[in-house]
């Protein structure tokens, strides 16, 4: 019989997703207290610490969205990557398993090697290639092994309030007026972290487990994504300017087409917005009919 959910304990609440829970759960259901732990109050590769904040806040729910999310820093430091994503959410599983509570583990399209050329299904088969899409894959598997009723919620792209995104990079690099470079041909599905957050808080309330995936509607390049920020942003869109990956020369791979299908979410009855309509909010641009 699953818990009510009255408290629900949230990792990495200083992040762009863990901010947008913050807002979003209590906004939600306003009967529900939010334990926010910040990577200052809890080191969640720390079992001590985290069984610790287990039996201190006694949550009915966590969601895990503690992440090492640098992707060219991975490649540098893996077993600082494979701690936080991996074992920790093991960690943070098995803490949850033991106390009954649900728990939502925060995952990403780079799972997929991103050579389908379609958008990837819940049933899909992983192929990660890089250090984090690794770490995340393994941290799916060790979050399953651990609580097998789990939900695995994979988002993509995310932008919002409160962080330093894409979107914030395209800005700057726009405000300065000179052109620049960005990827053409790597596609994927941008996805504003507050909608994310809402769905994530609606599923785990009602007790979906499994893999999930969770996006905004729509595709992308990531060229299309930084021109469309730049035109909302009132910036000429032309100042981005097509590269190629081989051009840029990172240290992590990145999948050429990453878009994914939301199935499950559909099939359940939740449809998300398309990213554009996202971004003008994100961006308080007003849509000539629309609410803003
Ligand atoms: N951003 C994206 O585009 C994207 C796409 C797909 C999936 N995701 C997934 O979504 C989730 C949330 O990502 P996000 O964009 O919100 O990332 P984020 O802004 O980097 O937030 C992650 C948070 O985790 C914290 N953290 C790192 N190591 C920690 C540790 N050892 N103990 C406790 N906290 C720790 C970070 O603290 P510091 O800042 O101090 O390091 C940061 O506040 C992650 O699981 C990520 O893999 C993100």
């Amino acid at each position: 019989m699953r818990k009510p959910i009255r408290r629900v304990l949230v990792t990495g609440a200083q992040g762009l997703l863990g901010r947008a829970l913050a807002a979003a759960i209590p906004r939600a259901d306003g009967a529900v207290e939010v334990d926010l732990a910040s990577r200052a109050d809890l080191d969640v590769t720390d079992p001590a610490a985290v069984a610790e904040r287990f039996r201190r806040s006694s949550p009915d729910a966590v969601v895990h969205a503690a992440a090492f999310t640098d992707v060219d820093g991975a490649e540098a430091d893996p077993e600082t990557c494979y701690r936080v994503n991996a074992l920790a959410a093991g960690t943070v599983a098995r803490e949850a398993g033991s106390s009954r509570a649900a728990l939502a583990f925060v995952s990403t399209d780079f799972v997929f090697d991103g050579s389908k050329g379609v958008a990837y299904c819940e049933w899909d088969e992983p192929r990660p290639r890089g250090v984090y899409a690794r770490s995340k894959r393994w941290g799916e598997e060790l979050v399953l092994a651990a609580h097998p009723g789990a939900l695995v919620l994979r988002t993509a792209w995310l932008f919002g309030p409160g962080g330093r995104s894409f979107v914030e990079k395209i800005l700057e690099r726009g405000a300065g007026g000179a052109p620049f470079d960005v990827v053409d041909g790597q596609f994927g599905t941008p996805s504003y972290a507050p909608d994310v957050a809402a769905t994530l808080w609606k599923l785990l309330s009602r007790g979906e487990s499994g893999i999930v995936h969770c996006v905004n509607r729509g595709v992308a390049s990531r060229l299309e994504f930084a021109r469309a920020i730049l035109e909302a942003g009132g910036l000429d869109p032309s100042l981005a300017r097509p590269t190629t990956e081989a051009r840029l020369a990172r240290p992590a791979p990145r999948p050429t087409f990453s878009a994914l299908a939301n199935l499950r979410l559909e099939a359940a009855g939740i449809r998300m917005r398309p990213w554009r309509e996202a971004l003008l909010e994100h961006l308080g641009v007003r849509v000539p009919g629309g609410a803003r």
